[in-house]
């Protein structure tokens, strides 16, 4: 089979490069030259473990192409993945359609007839039917389908995601839509993934429900942290018990300094404003939206807290930025609010991340990036841990006493046993703990 993924960020890269690999023809289309001209020389625009290889192999084989022109991607083409963005519009959490829909028109314009066109982006609710009286007005005269195909993705483990999915959702409407993708999900049956076909409105809420219930578990799981610490219990034992219950599951109960990404927050909100614009308000979801939009600020005191109170003139090390491990991906880091709010209370910032400095840099004023963890630390009055990288969860607790100034140490990821930093020596703060 043959398909065109309009788009190479990373829902389109990972999604091309798995397609391929899958033995499908894949061509990648994208309008910024110098991107395209990248991926034809093998270098990757983003972090995703895994990617770099999946790439070169294809790329050799012949099944994975990049190009600029839209013609040249959809020649042949059995379906047509759009996997373009939609920002958000500022303020009220609408979803920017814009590059959807023209993306979506010139594709149908230069399109096989029959062809499917598939949107792989997150959209709202309705898009799907929208696109296809678009489409139908555009070229009136060409048959196309509109079929809804909503990736579940995670940054980090993106591959593993898409090669062993827990579900794969098509919404499809006629005959042709539903044959072309099932071909194209076919090797995923015999892992006995399930391919849930339903229709297109279906398929496009399942994924904002989906995403909306997981930041529903991690903002529930913060609010027990911060009762945890007010009443004595201990949030992993309170997580732990809640999970073992299998209606429950005892996945996304991790606490932490909120949820943030380039999905979570923008997805609950645009759902939230979907919501809101049919007269059905989302009371849970937009509860769960403001106590993240909080959570921020609630980790600044507690990093403030941990310093002694009186924070200005003091120095902190803050070991990781990235929302998450293994990407370098700052979109709606808890850092880049929490490292501002401890800026105007007069903090210095020594960070490091492994990936993220250079996406950092661009958004962060007057930190001190520094070359590793030790080197953060150095003078420090004490180091916050923001984000869960596998190199900070084994830390030299010698060298940290070295380098450290105090031996003030914030784990705002709960990598560390608290009885075992107390033991070493330092003062060790975490999140729903004693
Ligand atoms: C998410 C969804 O998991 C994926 O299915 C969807 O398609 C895209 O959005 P991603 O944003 O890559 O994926 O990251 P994920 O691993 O889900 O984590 C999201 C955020 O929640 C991170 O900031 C993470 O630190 C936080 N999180 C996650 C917690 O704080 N606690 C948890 O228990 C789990």
């Amino acid at each position: 089979m043959r398909i065109a993924m309009i788009g190479t960020g990373y829902v389109g890269l990972v999604s091309g490069a798995c397609f391929a690999e899958f033995g499908t023809t894949v061509h990648c289309m994208d309008r910024d030259a110098d991107k395209i001209a990248r991926l034809n020389r093998g270098e990757l625009p983003i972090h995703e473990p895994g990617l770099d290889e999946l790439l070169a192999r294809n790329i050799a084989a012949g099944r994975l192409r990049f190009t600029t022109e839209m013609a040249e991607a959809t020649t042949g083409a059995d379906a047509i993945f759009i996997a373009v963005g939609t920002p958000s519009r500022r303020g009220n959490g609408e979803a920017d359609l814009r590059f959807v829909h023209s993306a979506a028109v010139t594709a149908a314009r230069a399109a096989e007839p029959d062809s499917v066109i598939v949107t792989k982006s997150t959209v709202p609710v309705g898009t799907g039917r929208e696109l296809a009286r678009r489409l139908a007005e555009a070229v009136p005269n060409k048959r196309l389908h509109v079929a809804a195909n909503p990736e579940f993705l995670r940054e980090g483990a993106a591959i593993a995601d898409f090669m062993r999915p827990d579900r794969v959702v098509v919404g499809a409407e006629s005959e042709r839509a539903r044959t072309v993708l099932e071909a194209l999900y076919r090797p995923l049956y015999l892992n006995q993934t399930p391919l849930v076909i339903t229709d297109l409105e279906t398929a496009e809420l399942a994924k904002y429900a989906a995403n909306a219930f997981l930041a529903t578990k991690i903002g529930f799981i913060n609010e027990m942290a911060d009762l945890c610490e007010a009443v004595g219990a201990d949030v992993h034992g309170v997580a732990c018990c809640m999970g073992l219950d299998g209606r429950i599951g005892p996945k996304f109960l991790h606490p932490g300094p909120g949820f943030g990404g380039s999905c979570f927050p923008k997805d609950t909100r645009c759902l939230a404003h979907t919501a809101d614009t049919v007269g059905t308000p989302l009371g849970i979801v937009n509860a769960v939206i403001a106590g993240n939009d909080r959570r921020p600020d609630t980790m600044a005191a507690k990093i403030a807290n941990a310093l002694g109170g009186d924070v200005s003139g003091q120095t902190l090390a803050v070991l990781g930025l990235t929302f998450k491990p293994n990407t370098d991906d700052m979109r709606e880091a808890p850092s880049l609010k929490i490292i501002p709010a401890l800026q105007s209370a007069g903090v210095t910032i020594r960070a490091f991340d492994p990936h993220g400095m250079p996406e950092a840099a661009k958004h962060l004023a007057d930190v001190v990036w520094c070359r590793d963890c030790y080197d953060a630390m150095t003078g420090a009055d004490g180091v916050a841990i923001l984000t869960e990288w596998n190199q900070f969860r084994n830390l030299d607790t010698q060298r940290m006493h070295q380098a450290l100034r105090r031996p003030v140490v914030i784990d705002l990821r709960n990598i560390y046993d608290p009885a075992a930093m107390t033991e070493a020596g330092f003062h060790y703060t975490c999140v729903g703990r004693q």
